[in-house]
């Protein structure tokens, strides 16, 4: 379902070379296989579309059926990285651009809290709820990570405050099976609670609840969405050199390590898919940037970015690559029409499509960022649907285990995550912290 293009790299390359990094991607796909790298007990994504139980799915819809029994209208999403980035991206890429001032109704606003730590944003969140009848999903597999648990404690006030006996059933908790201050505060509670499974990572966790509820919630079709991505799994389970994870795993560590191509920008020409972008630099940001190695990941839309970025991508250090994710068919048809006046001189294209102007342009930048010294790879999908969103979830996940073992890291660890929390733990003064908060203390007073 997920096709692959790598002519744009062609003239950039070695054919010799390519065919080298294709054995390197190979290996690594045999190791990813067998189940024998770093990280090994983090390979749960692997199977999840097809050992999803139907259980798990009816679950998530009883859910979605029992909050509209509540006439609920709001629904807060807490958590942050993996624990949200997934859902957001396809509430995003499904839903009607325009769907909050059309104020189509039917189903609930999904709104993302506890992904910052801005009072703001806190606020301006606390004055949503305060109109509308709300419920929340709280969601972190560790239980403890900051952002998502301060928001937690001012969205689960609310709640009570508002609804009284009724709020354990406005909130519904996704967590470790057994462990975290989460894990022990739903059972407590009485939280309805779903299990974000020990042997998945966050970033490789949108398949799992984590992904399905919100997105179950926000009125999507899970059940395609996972069959988009069954057919994905079947289809780069092949140890083969034309298997599309493995190509784009070769030619990205080729251009990487061969070509001083640093920054890979994941380029799409829909809006609608810009937290394609956020999810697919969280999932590969986090799984190759370390060990003094990685592709920095960017994202932009194109054509919109083209009047920003475009001029340093065309023009400037020349350190990146592209990968575009083509999109084939438009879900809607606009055709430009004829003007008797020709003020603009845009009738050479009445009759044409919006989407023709669209392809046009896509073809027209990749010429010019190839001549400009940026070679492209293009993922395609036929349409914007839940089963392409499944099987383009899928293809990014299986590619970055096959990426991150041709660049010789673990895929599935993140130690970098926690310089940040250290420091921000000292400067809090949390309990515990003391020695540490002594330290950062001086060294912010030198
Ligand atoms: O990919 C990851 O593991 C991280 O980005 C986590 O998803 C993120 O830090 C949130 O963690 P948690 O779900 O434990 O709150």
């Amino acid at each position: 379902m997920v096709k692959i293009n790598i002519g744009g790299c062609s003239s950039f390359v070695k054919e010799s070379d390519y065919k080298n990094y294709v054995e390197k991607a190979l290996a690594a796909y045999d190791v990813l296989e067998a189940e024998n790298g770093a990280g090994n007990d983090f390979l749960g994504w692997k199977h999840l579309p097809s050992e999803t139980p139907e259980e798990l799915v009816k679950a998530c819809e009883d859910v979605r059926d029992d909050w509209k029994s509540l006439n609920i209208d709001l629904v807060v999403v807490i958590g942050i990285g993996g624990s949200y980035l997934g859902a957001k991206c396809a509430i995003e890429a499904l839903s009607h651009s325009f769907a909050r001032e059309l104020r189509k109704s039917g189903t609930p606003d999904v709104v993302f809290a506890g992904n910052n730590l801005s009072e703001e944003y806190t606020a301006e969140l606390i004055d949503l709820m305060k109109e509308r009848n709300t419920a929340c999903v709280v969601i972190s597999k560790s239980g403890t990570t900051t952002e998502p648990a301060v928001a937690f404690r001012i969205v689960k006030k609310h709640i009570e405050d508002v609804y009284g006996a009724e709020a354990s059933r406005r909130i519904v908790a996704v967590t470790d099976a057994s462990r975290g201050a989460l894990k022990t505060l739903s059972t407590q509670e009485g939280y309805r609670t779903f299990i974000v499974p020990d042997n998945v990572g966050g970033r490789f966790s949108v398949l799992t609840p984590v992904g399905l509820l919100p997105i179950a919630l926000a009125g999507f079709d899970i059940r395609a969405l996972l069959a988009g991505a069954i057919e994905e799994e079947k289809a780069l389970a092949v140890r083969c050199e034309c298997n599309p994870a493995v190509k784009y795993a070769a030619m990205r560590n080729l251009l990487y390590s061969e070509c001083g191509k640093g920054i890979e920008v994941l380029v799409s020409f829909n809006p609608k898919f810009q937290y394609l972008g956020e999810w697919w630099k969280q999932l590969y940001g986090e799984s190759e940037g370390k060990d003094c190695k990685g592709i920095y990941p960017a994202s932009v839309i194109y054509t919109t970015d083209l009047h920003s970025l475009g001029q340093f991508v065309q023009d400037g250090s020349r350190t990146m690559f592209e990968t575009v994710v083509t999109v084939e068919n438009s879900n809607r048809e606009v055709v430009i029409g004829s003007d008797p006046q020709n003020l603009d001189q845009l009738n050479y294209l009445a009759g044409k499509h919006v989407e023709h102007c669209n392809a046009m342009a896509q073809l027209g930048t990749k010429l010019a960022h190839i001549d400009g010294g940026v070679p492209q790879l293009e993922i395609s999908i036929d349409r914007i649907n839940e089963k392409t969103l499944g099987a383009i979830f899928y293809f990014f996940e299986f590619a970055c285990g096959i990426s991150a073992y041709t660049l010789g890291v673990n895929p599935f660890n993140q130690p970098g995550v926690e310089a940040y929390k250290k420091n921000m733990f000292a400067l809090l003064e949390k309990p515990g912290f003391e020695e540490q908060t002594k330290a950062i203390k001086e060294r912010l007073e030198k």
